[in-house]
């Protein structure tokens, strides 16, 4: 069937074909062009810029890419699915390559600027092949949204060697978890990776990674990986920076059990200014314009703090009814605090202030 995403239309599968077309991830492509105009001449200074639509099914990513001036190479396994990538290059006018083949062993040969993974379910496998074949943006999906946010354990330590655990901000957990995994693969090739923009959306992850080569770099970004510490009784938080830091048995606050997050990324996951620069490149013909915009202006204004709160869970906690969240954040910047809310969701927010302060001015809210 034909459909038309950024202005232009691409044939893709209907629901009975094998081969695979989630017409809900618009907002990931849509982005995915905006993050592509917006490093062009900045983070991407080659002339003939390539781009590896690494798993492109109905190759409409990769035709999208190329729509932006990328030489495109479409990779699935299924070759149902390359006869669309092949006419969605065709019908567009794209000098595009379509390969057959497991995305490793074909990367094993091929560096490219730009390597999109857009996997059913875990990136991890690909993510080896992947850093050390990129030279400028690796982009990256996850939808197993499950394991990284604790829901699925024993598949999340498998996965991603670090031991989630589902908490109230469970969605910002996952994506710290997926950008650690990803940059301790990637230091071990001796590859620095610097999030440039990911976002939590609905069920996936997405996360865009500048690459640079060098062991010093690489070890500078593993500075950045470490354990998040929650008090399960009293809310209590810390983070401690490091592979094998000291971690509190007890809370310093109640005495309860602390439970030990990670390890995990605990860096910045977006760069302000990219961010704005991605906004700016988003236009009319994209089908999540406003969505999108909306998204990128709310990552945008987040406080960088690792970890979020979840402001009726907060009110189910005290037992009280939910106030106006504005109220809160009002309240924690007027007693000096930072507050900002956050793209994960409409009732999450970000604070440098201590749970008692947080459960005080949401009580005042209620
Ligand atoms: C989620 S779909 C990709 C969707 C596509 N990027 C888009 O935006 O519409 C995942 C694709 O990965 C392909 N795939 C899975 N494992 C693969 C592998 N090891 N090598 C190459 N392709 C693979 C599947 O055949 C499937 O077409
Ligand atoms: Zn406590």
């Amino acid at each position: 069937m034909e459909i038309r995403e950024g202005g232009r239309t691409f044939i893709v599968p209907d629901e009975d074909d094998p081969a695979f077309f989630n017409p809900a991830m618009e907002l990931n492509r849509d982005i995915t062009v905006a993050v592509l105009r917006a490093a062009s001449g900045e983070l991407v200074t080659e002339t003939e810029p390539t781009y590896l639509d690494a798993m492109a099914a109905s190759g409409i990513r990769g035709a999208r890419a190329g729509i932006e001036g990328y030489t495109v190479t479409c990779c699935d396994r299924s070759e149902a699915a390359l006869t669309y990538a092949r006419e969605n290059l065709e019908r567009h006018d794209l000098d595009g390559t379509v390969v057959q083949a497991d995305t490793r062993c074909h990367l094993l040969g091929t560096r490219y600027t730009v390597v999109d993974i857009d996997p059913f379910g875990s990136p991890m496998p690909f993510i080896d092949a992947a850093v050390s074949q990129t030279n400028d943006l690796l982009c990256v999906t996850a939808t197993d949204t499950a394991p990284l946010c604790g829901a699925h354990r024993p598949a999340g330590i498998r996965r991603y060697s670090s031991v989630p655990s589902i908490t109230e901000d469970h969605p910002e957990i996952g994506l710290r978890t997926l950008i650690g995994a990803i940059a301790r693969h990637a230091a071990i090739h001796d590859v620095a990776v610097e999030p440039i923009l990911s976002h939590t959306t609905r069920h996936y992850h997405r996360t865009y990674l500048a690459i640079s080569e060098g062991a010093t770099l690489a070890d500078a970004v593993i500075e950045q990986v470490g354990f998040m510490e929650r008090c399960e009784t009293c809310g209590w938080r810390d983070e401690r920076l490091g592979l094998a830091p000291s971690l509190r048995a007890c809370c310093p606050t109640c005495d309860g059990t602390v439970t030990r997050i990670g390890p995990l990324w605990l860096g910045p996951y977006r760069d302000r200014e990219f961010t704005q620069s991605v906004e700016n490149t988003i236009d009319e013909n994209m089908g999540t314009a406003t969505k999108s915009r909306r998204l990128l202006d709310r990552l945008a204004d987040e406080a960088e703090i690792a970890g979020h709160h979840d402001h009726h869970e907060i009110c189910d906690r005290l037992e009280l009814p939910a106030g106006p969240m504005d109220e809160v954040l009002n309240g924690l910047q007027a007693a000096g605090f930072t507050a900002t809310r956050t793209h994960f969701s409409g009732i999450t927010f970000k604070t440098d202030a201590p749970i008692e302060h947080i459960e005080a001015i949401v009580s005042d809210s209620a």
